[in-house]
């Protein structure tokens, strides 16, 4: 453990007892921890509404942590941990939370500095963070830090709204905007490989790129979120979010310095050139499904599942083609696709390379295919580059060879999780892991431009209904089929 990287400050979960905090938050917490980030100068206030004692809430938190360490290190990390019921629309409460908060600061001497995490409904987030500020629960002595769940806003409309509310209190740079995805290893491999091979960096055009694949698939349904699913679909869960972030670190120019602002400026710079779709680019470019039942008898139609309408339109897939109209991109594709009850949990990309055109004689039987490196992020981090060699025969004929790396099973017990990544960075007050307002701003006018279609049924993108345990509609297909391209990940096929 390196020397003096204690890190001082308060946290505050404005969800403190939720799945999210028992699942992901405490552990996160607990294994910066461990590695020496937080020592004795810090404390954990949790608040939600339900009544709780502070023993009663290090019991929950010990719950979660136990396996994870000595007894002694889960008795002292837990005592740090406090808690107050709240309601987040009563003024009142948050008087009271910060009066914890100063008393904390000076009984664990946090200098000042606070994190305030909304791990809530997202109706809450513009109430909670104006109420911070005109409530008194800043710091005047060191900083104030908010982390914001997704999602941001359900259309531009209301993320302006949002951004407006938080920004009453907060200056844009202390708003640390969740997107998950922007922690995970392999996202972040993404930049090493790009901007750390020469090699690779000079192919990174169109002049050798002939598509992009992004490709989120769950294996997962509904499950028991269908209140909040069912009015979001994949478009929002998935697509606004996770992949555009996704396809920014592979659109983007290289930045001027891995800086978290000269990051952000060359994602934001590609994403202003991003095409959004008028009501027939949408209808060209984007499909929609929701699945249906599938061969096993538990595979239920998305209608069929609890608390789903019975006549639910939402999409549970899409798939979409994007274009970036740069220097860089002109002409090349970027396919996007995300869906539930799909054949299998994947989350990768791939880089399709335009083909040789030279020519080895007739004895060679065609076999050279376009080169693809595929990075697969989930759920075992791995690379693969597929090339063409010559096949071991006595004539002369090319096949094509696979090259592999896949992550160790002990580098993936070491990988922090992207919750744990996400706090430290904030706790640094680096936010090139998080989604950016402008980018923000960018990705909700391709989504409203999209969804504006979709809404009006009448005007003919129809809902596909693609089998569960199937990799989506075959209208997915099509569209890249249209292009000249295949998806390069097909689970349901022997040629992947
Ligand atoms: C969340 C979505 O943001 O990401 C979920 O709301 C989805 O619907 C999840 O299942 C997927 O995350 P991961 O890390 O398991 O790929």
């Amino acid at each position: 453990m390196a020397e003096n990287i204690e890190l001082y400050q308060s946290i505050l979960l404005f969800g403190g007892t939720g799945d999210l905090a028992k699942r992901k938050l405490y552990t996160s917490l607990f294994n910066l921890y461990k590695k020496g980030y937080l020592v004795s100068h810090f404390a954990v206030v949790g608040t939600a509404r339900e009544k709780l004692t502070d023993d009663e809430f290090q019991q929950l938190v010990i719950k979660s942590i136990e396996k994870l360490g000595t007894e002694s290190q889960v008795r002292d990390f837990a005592s740090h941990f406090y808690y107050k019921a709240h309601d987040v629309t009563n003024l009142a409460d948050y008087k009271q939370l910060a009066d914890m908060l100063n008393e904390l600061d000076e009984k664990y001497d946090t200098h000042g500095n606070r994190i305030f995490y909304m791990s809530v409904a997202p109706r809450f987030f513009g109430v909670i963070g104006q109420a911070i500020k005109t409530e008194g629960l800043m710091s005047e002595t060191g900083y104030n830090r908010l982390m914001v769940e997704k999602p941001f806003g359900v259309d531009l409309q209301s993320a302006e709204e949002l951004q407006s509310q938080l920004t009453s209190g907060f200056e844009d740079n202390q708003l640390f905007r969740i997107d998950h995805y922007l922690g995970k290893e392999m996202v972040q491999n993404i930049p090493a490989l790009r901007f750390g091979n020469p090699i690779l960096e000079s192919a990174w055009s169109k002049d050798f790129i002939k598509n992009i694949q992004v490709t989120l698939s769950e294996e997962l349904g509904v499950e028991e979120r269908a209140g909040y699913y069912n009015t979001a679909g994949a478009l929002l869960d998935m697509i606004q979010n996770h992949t555009l972030q996704i396809v920014a670190w592979l659109a983007m120019e290289k930045p001027e310095s891995f800086s978290d602002s000269d990051v952000r400026a060359a994602k934001n710079s590609v994403f202003s050139k991003l095409r959004i779709y008028d009501k027939q680019g949408v209808i060209d470019n984007f499909v929609r499904g929701q699945y249906g039942r599938g061969e096993e008898v538990w595979q239920k139609a998305y209608t069929e599942e609890p608390d789903v309408p019975a006549d639910s339109r939402n999409d549970t897939f899409v798939a979409g083609r994007l274009y970036f109209d740069t220097p860089r991109w002109e002409g090349v594709p970027f396919y996007v696709r995300s869906g539930k009850r799909l054949a299998k949990k994947q989350t990768r990309v791939d880089i399709v390379f335009k083909n040789s055109d030279f020519n080895f004689g007739p004895a060679n039987g065609g076999r050279l295919q376009e080169n693809v490196l595929s990075i697969i992020i989930d759920p075992m981090g791995s690379l693969e580059w597929s090339i063409n060699g010559k096949a071991v025969t006595t004539d002369f004929q090319t096949d094509v060879d696979v090259l592999n790396w896949t992550m160790s099973a002990e580098d993936k017990a070491l990988a922090p999780d992207p919750y744990e990544r996400m706090i430290h960075d904030t706790m640094n007050g680096d936010g090139s892991n998080f989604a950016d307002w402008t980018g923000v701003q960018t990705s909700w006018k391709f989504i409203d431009a999209i969804n504006n279609v979709w809404d009006k049924d009448d005007e003919g993108v129809p809902l596909e209904i693609y089998p569960s345990g199937s990799m989506g509609p075959q209208a997915s297909d099509y569209l890249l089929a249209q292009t000249g391209d295949h998806w390069v990940f097909n689970p349901t096929t022997e040629a992947e």
